[in-house]
Order: C-alpha cells, then structure tokens, then sequence
C-alpha cells in the first residue's frame, strides 16, 4: 500500500515535471543597441572601477541607476570625455552611445541602494514597489 502510494506520486509528479512549461518570468526587454553595450561594459572592463547593485570594483561609483540619477547626456559626455580619476578610455561615439543605452537598460531593473523597505516576519527584505 505505502509502495503503492509512493509509486503512483513518483509516476504523477515525473508526468507533471516533463510536460509542465519551462518558462522563466522575463525581465525587461533588452534592446540590440543595448545588448552591444554590454559588451562595450565588457570589453572595456568597467566593472573594473564600477558596480552595478553594489557589485564590481570600487574605485568609481555605482552605476545601477545612473541614467535616472544624472541623464544620459552626462553619462554619455562623461565616457567620452574621462575626468582627472576616470581615464578616457577611447570608446569610439557608436561604443559610448551603445554603452549608455546599455546603463539605461540597467537602470530599467531596479533600484541600488534599496531606499525603502521592510523586512518580512521570515527575514527577507521587501521593497516597497515589488508586488506583494
Ligand atoms: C580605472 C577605473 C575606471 C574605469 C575602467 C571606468 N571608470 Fe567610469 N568612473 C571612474 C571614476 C573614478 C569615476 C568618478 C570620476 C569623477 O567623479 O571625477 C567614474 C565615473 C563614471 C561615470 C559618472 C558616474 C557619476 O555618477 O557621476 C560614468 C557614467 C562612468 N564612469 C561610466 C564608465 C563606463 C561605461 C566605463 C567603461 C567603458 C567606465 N566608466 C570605466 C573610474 C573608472
């Protein structure tokens, strides 16, 4: 009987877990000018200097939501320019447009740091904004 028992909810379970959809929840789009970004972000090592939600080296600032924060227009002016601390690294206009249609993109995925939130009764951390 518990065999039995046992047996069949292996067999349901296996049927449901190779027929169920694999699909994962997307995030945002990604554009294709942003998709080379990422590799201009890549190939230049920015996370070199940079973080994204906290991550990445520390001698430059956090970049997460640095389009929201200062525009793109600054963004882009400061790539291209580089300042006594960040080194002009030679983007080419189409690599720091690509690049900062990239940071957009990022942007587009959250906030860093978390600027409100609580922490649940099971110990995580909610946002404000995420759904319930
Ligand atoms: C050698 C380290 C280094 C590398 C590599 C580097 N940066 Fe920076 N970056 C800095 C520093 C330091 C600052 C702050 C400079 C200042 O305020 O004068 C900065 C500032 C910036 C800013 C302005 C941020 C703000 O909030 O003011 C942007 C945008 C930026 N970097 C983008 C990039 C991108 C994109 C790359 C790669 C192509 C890159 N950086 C590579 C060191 C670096």
């Amino acid at each position: 009987m518990i065999f039995g028992t046992l047996f069949l909810s292996f067999v349901f379970y296996s049927a449901y877990i190779y027929t169920a959809g694999t699909e994962v929840a997307h995030g945002p789009e990604i554009s294709d000018e942003a998709r080379r970004g990422q590799q201009v972000y890549q190939e230049y090592n920015c996370m070199a200097c940079h973080q994204f939600y906290g991550l990445g080296g520390y001698m430059g600032p956090d970049l997460t939501n640095v389009i929201s924060n200062r525009g793109a227009a600054y963004a882009g002016a400061f790539i291209a320019a580089g300042t006594a601390t960040m080194p002009n690294l030679g983007l080419s206009p189409e690599e720091t447009s690509d690049v900062v249609a990239f940071l957009g993109f990022v942007d587009t995925t959250g906030t860093y740091p978390p600027k409100n939130y609580d922490v649940t009764w099971y110990g995580t951390v909610r946002q404000e904004d995420d759904p319930q």
